[in-house]
């Protein structure tokens, strides 16, 4: 039986209601393309409070209207990475919480049959040491995709590497923690297992489909 605990050292799951309820309805099969984007990005809001808890912080002094005081700024220069395309759907929570972050992408598609990554793009900003580098993709299945992300960031320059995702398969947090055993993943959910197709079940469905509405099953009824 799995510790998720004990065998999983990289992986804290966000033990909170608010997350607990909006992942529930995001597996929800019925939820449309518009509420699943705006949980999305509302998951990655609060999940990015918990990803940058230890990001390291310089004092300063802040005059406020009455008198001089002690403050702190963000000792680094963050930077936001979504995993295209998926990725680009927590992008935006967290940019809300981090508003003067960089950006980059890298692209990658798994592919359906091997269900290995295949790479179409990658643009980062040069100087990745410069702070804390956020990995965002909601599906951590194999962990292909996001071993590759990671060892490009890696190669970049990225020395704090944090990631978040939505639900995590114990198949990819394995493969991470081999991969990248510094890497720590932030997740909402650790689902029980990855089927035969590689989907992570129980799952939520193909989040970047869902997201974009690129699915066969894609609702093309839903009201605006
Ligand atoms: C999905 C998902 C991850 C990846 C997870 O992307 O968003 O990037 O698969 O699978 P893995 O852990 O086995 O690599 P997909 O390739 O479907 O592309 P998309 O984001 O464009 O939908």
């Amino acid at each position: 039986m799995l510790d998720p605990h004990a065998d999983f050292p990289n992986l804290f799951v966000l033990d909170h209601p608010l997350v607990a309820d909006k992942l529930t309805s995001l597996r929800e099969h019925d939820t449309g393309r518009r509420a699943f984007r705006a949980l999305v990005e509302q998951i990655a809001g609060l999940m990015v409070y918990e990803a940058t808890r230890t990001l390291p912080t310089r004092a300063i002094r802040v005059h406020t209207p009455l008198e001089e005081t002690d403050g702190v700024r963000l000792a680094g220069s963050p930077t936001v990475v979504p995993v295209l395309r998926a990725g680009l759907g927590l992008a935006a929570g967290v940019l809300d919480m981090l508003p003067n972050a960089r950006v980059g992408h890298i692209g990658v598609s798994r592919d359906e049959k091997t269900l290995r990554p295949v790479e179409y793009l990658s643009k980062l900003p040069d100087d990745l040491d410069a702070g804390p580098v956020l990995l965002l993709d909601p599906m951590l299945a194999t962990g292909g995709s996001a071993s590759f992300a990671a060892r490009v960031l890696r190669e970049a320059g990225a020395k704090d590497l944090r990631m978040i995702c939505i639900v995590a398969a114990p198949e990819g947090v394995r493969r991470m923690l081999r991969d990248h055993p510094d890497l720590p993943i932030y997740a909402a959910g650790l689902d029980r297992e990855l089927d035969s197709r590689g989907f992570i079940r129980p799952g939520l469905g193909d989040a970047g489909d869902r997201l974009f509405g690129t699915g066969v099953r894609d609702r093309t009824d839903e009201i605006d």
